[in-house]
């Protein structure tokens, strides 16, 4: 059978690498985020919105599956408050399969799980929304939408799942897709809607890293919006992404917790990974692609910075503390960066620490 009639006709399909990844991705953010958001704020929501039926022919788990065992064999599972996982899926044997799956679960007093009637998201939203806010529009709420088709997300609803402060969205993007059907005759009538603009228009002519030009321009929508943003390449082997994971936040944190993601998954360059990749340390562990950092830093050549100040935009070009101090390392052993402030410290950047920036022609012999 074609794996699309399977996923058609099939209550329950075979799992494929990408999923795996993909969950992986999930596991290692649902870690972090639970961790910080379920310690901090009473109650928090997550909303599996295109849930499907909970495990694999093959085996593994589903999403809802995999948030609910996150959340069970997480270290700090007892000091956490409350978590609610509201699941929405269109099919009713999937849901009823999905009922299934998750009664094996151990219950647990802080965990409430919650399967909706079989119904469209789109519809849905709105109602999901007040269920996953409980009456409170700052209540922490984490959508997951991981649909088959564009169609079925389109960004004005993405818009609508970041309508609260707290709100966030981790999205499936059809990179492959888009790239592949972009110049077909018509299918602007799909992107527009699905990119909330025509800014998808420009990658388009990209000849080279077409699909990560989408992911760019999807991010740059979201960014425009006051949002912030980072995203993930979804692949098998050498191949190109078949999908990117987009993460969506209102708070500078949430990028704290998507960093450390990428770079565990892919320790080169912390934009995507592979089936292989995703589990093992690749050759080039030790040595990370720091690039647009390091371009960034050498940047503020005559001026003074704060550690926050770089540490913050250190985590809005995908990058972890680490990757700030291995950068101002190379740039102190050139003479360009100069901790000014404090003058005595037991590590070379710590904390509140002030940073001077020099430009090469500073540093330069005079002789010459
Ligand atoms: C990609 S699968 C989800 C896989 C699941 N998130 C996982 O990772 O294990 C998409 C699921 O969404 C369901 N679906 C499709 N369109 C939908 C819609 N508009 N609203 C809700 N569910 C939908 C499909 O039946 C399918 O089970």
């Amino acid at each position: 059978m074609r794996r699309v009639d399977e996923l058609r006709e099939r209550t329950v399909w075979k799992s494929d690498p990408h999923t795996q990844v993909k969950h992986l991705v999930y596991r290692h953010y649902l870690q972090c985020w639970m961790g910080k958001i379920l310690q901090t704020f009473s109650e928090a929501t997550i909303v599996d919105a295109f849930a499907g039926p909970g495990v694999y022919t093959d085996g593994p788990p589903g999403s809802p599956v995999v948030v609910a065992k996150t959340f069970l064999e997480h270290t700090a599972h007892r000091r956490f408050n409350k978590l609610h996982l509201v699941c929405l899926e269109e099919r009713p044997d999937r849901v009823e399969e999905l009922q299934r799956q998750l009664a094996k679960l151990p219950p647990s007093p802080q965990l409430n799980i919650s399967v909706q009637p079989p119904g469209v998201f789109a519809e849905q939203q709105p109602r999901l929304s007040a269920l996953a806010h409980r009456g409170r529009a700052d209540t922490p709420v984490l959508w997951l939408i991981d649909p088959f088709r564009l169609k079925s997300a389109p960004f004005s609803l993405i818009r609508q799942c970041l309508a609260g402060p707290r709100d966030e969205v981790l999205f499936t993007l059809f990179t492959n897709e888009l790239h592949r059907f972009c110049q077909r005759e018509g299918y602007d009538k799909t992107m527009t809607p699905y990119f909330g603009g025509t800014h998808w228009t420009s990658a388009v002519t990209e000849r080279r890293g077409r699909r990560e030009a989408f992911a760019t321009a999807y991010q740059q929508g979201l960014t425009d919006q006051g949002l912030f943003t980072g995203s993930f390449g979804i692949k098998v082997s050498s191949q190109s992404a078949r999908y990117h994971l987009v993460l969506a936040t209102h708070s500078e944190a949430g990028l704290k917790c998507w960093a450390p993601v990428t770079w565990k998954l892919d320790h080169y360059s912390g934009q995507g990974a592979s089936a292989e990749t995703a589990g093992a340390l690749s050759l080039f562990d030790e040595t990370s692609v720091v690039d647009r950092l390091d371009v960034a830093l050498r940047a503020h050549a005559g001026t003074a910075q704060r550690r926050e100040t770089l540490s913050s935009q250190a985590a809005r070009l995908n990058h972890m503390d680490k990757h700030l101090r291995q950068v101002l390392d190379t740039l102190a052993a050139q003479g360009l960066a100069f901790r000014v402030d404090p003058v005595r410290a037991r590590t070379s950047w710590p904390e509140g620490c002030t940073v001077r920036f020099y430009a090469p022609e500073d540093v330069a012999d005079e002789a010459s």
